[in-house]
């Protein structure tokens, strides 16, 4: 998105993929899109497919002691609302509006040093094909993910990392069954959280939490489905439709925060710089917002060698990262089940999430988080 915001304005710039072009476009990752993502992809001529396949979303379950309790989203945000759209599909329009416009972009193409950051000519080493070659540059956004190189490019002493890992993890799959609600449902259960969620009229997306170190061999569809039955099927007699398992993969959980998100010339953006747990959806959303202020922060070096907004450009997204620290960590917090809780604990979230569901006030808050801040 950075390259493709850039590139509108005549800025020239590379992107240097370490995978190739099936695997971005084929792993299945987010699926959350909030508003100001969705604005922003209709901004820059790249909502045609999004809003054919986009499903929009007005409002979301929360579950528990075997009911389902709907937030209005768009009743209590003025309109707003989420879409459901796999982070893989904005990578394939992304891909294609880059191909077509000819700018370069290179797959299979792996980073593996940034020098220079703190003069005025950057260079970052990768390899093609084994070959090591240099790539010139003012600047560089590491946009290269939480285990990428950018980071480590920076002195140790200029950053500060806060950090937080969870004792549990989340186990996903994608199933070729229709989507038995129109909208998400996050539950709380004595056995652990689950979510529903989809990708299309004919894909259902579920997620189950588990055991960080479980081996997938031990989830045969089986035992997947009947855990997912017991965690999210309500009394009304809603359950997730099941259907053929295509794609089944553990997610660790983890929360990060780097501060500051800039060291001279280098820029670092999304989970480079920081992670929050998947309940909530703001990973993708947090890295949406960071490139689009990184592209205006560029867009006003270029146009007139002013540095304002490159200087403001990590206070803004640190803010805004801590902001989707909170909510991702009240989110994970009500709906998990801790290893040291007992039933006081469950009692309480289910007291906290019964609160939620009843004040307007509570709904609110968590309906204008969810459908994310505006981007500023
Ligand atoms: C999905 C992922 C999330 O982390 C979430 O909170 C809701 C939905 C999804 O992949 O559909």
């Amino acid at each position: 998105m950075l390259g493709h915001l850039l590139s509108r304005h005549g800025i020239d710039n590379v992107i240097l993929e370490s995978k190739s072009q099936s695997h971005v476009i084929e792993r299945v990752r987010a699926g959350v899109l909030e508003q100001g993502t969705v604005d922003l992809m209709h901004q820059v001529g790249l909502g045609e497919r999004l809003r054919r396949q986009g499903l929009r979303h007005e409002g979301l379950f929360l579950a528990f002691n075997g009911r389902r309790h709907r937030i209005d989203m768009t009743g209590l945000t003025n309109g707003r609302a989420i879409t459901i759209y796999g982070q893989n599909e904005v990578v394939r329009d992304l891909i294609e509006a880059r191909t077509a416009a000819d700018c370069p972009l290179h797959f299979e193409a792996p980073a593996v040093a940034v020098r220079g950051i703190e003069t005025a000519r950057s260079v970052i080493e990768y390899e093609v094909a084994g070959e090591r070659k240099r790539l010139s540059c003012d600047f560089v956004a590491g946009c290269d993910g939480f285990h990428g190189i950018a980071r480590e490019a920076i002195p140790r002493g200029a950053l500060q990392a806060y950090e937080r890992a969870y004792p549990f993890g989340w186990l996903g799959i994608l199933a070729d069954a229709p989507p038995t609600s129109d909208e998400l449902v996050y539950s709380l259960h004595p056995r652990g959280f689950a979510l529903f969620s989809m990708r299309s009229p004919s894909v259902t997306r579920l997620y189950l939490q588990c055991d960080p170190d479980t081996d997938i061999r031990e989830w045969p569809d089986d035992r997947v489905w009947d855990e997912l039955r017991r965690r999210l099927a309500t009394d009304d007699g809603w359950a997730p439709a099941e259907g053929a398992i295509t794609q089944k993969a553990v997610t660790p959980m983890r929360s990060f925060v780097v501060e500051p998100m800039h060291h001279g010339r280098l820029f670092l953006a999304g989970d480079a710089a920081h992670i929050v747990p998947p309940t909530g959806a703001k990973g993708l959303n947090l890295a949406m917002a960071d490139v689009s202020r990184l592209s205006q922060a560029l867009l006003e070096f270029y146009t007139s060698r002013r540095t304002d907004l490159l200087e403001s450009y990590s206070a803004r997204g640190v803010r805004r990262a801590w902001q989707a620290q909170r909510f991702s960590w009240l989110m994970t917090s009500t709906l998990h089940r801790m290893n040291t809780d007992n039933d006081f604990d469950y009692k309480r979230q289910v007291a906290e999430l019964d609160y939620l569901v009843g004040s307007r006030a509570a709904m609110t808050s968590l309906a204008e988080n969810y459908v994310g801040m505006p981007f500023d």
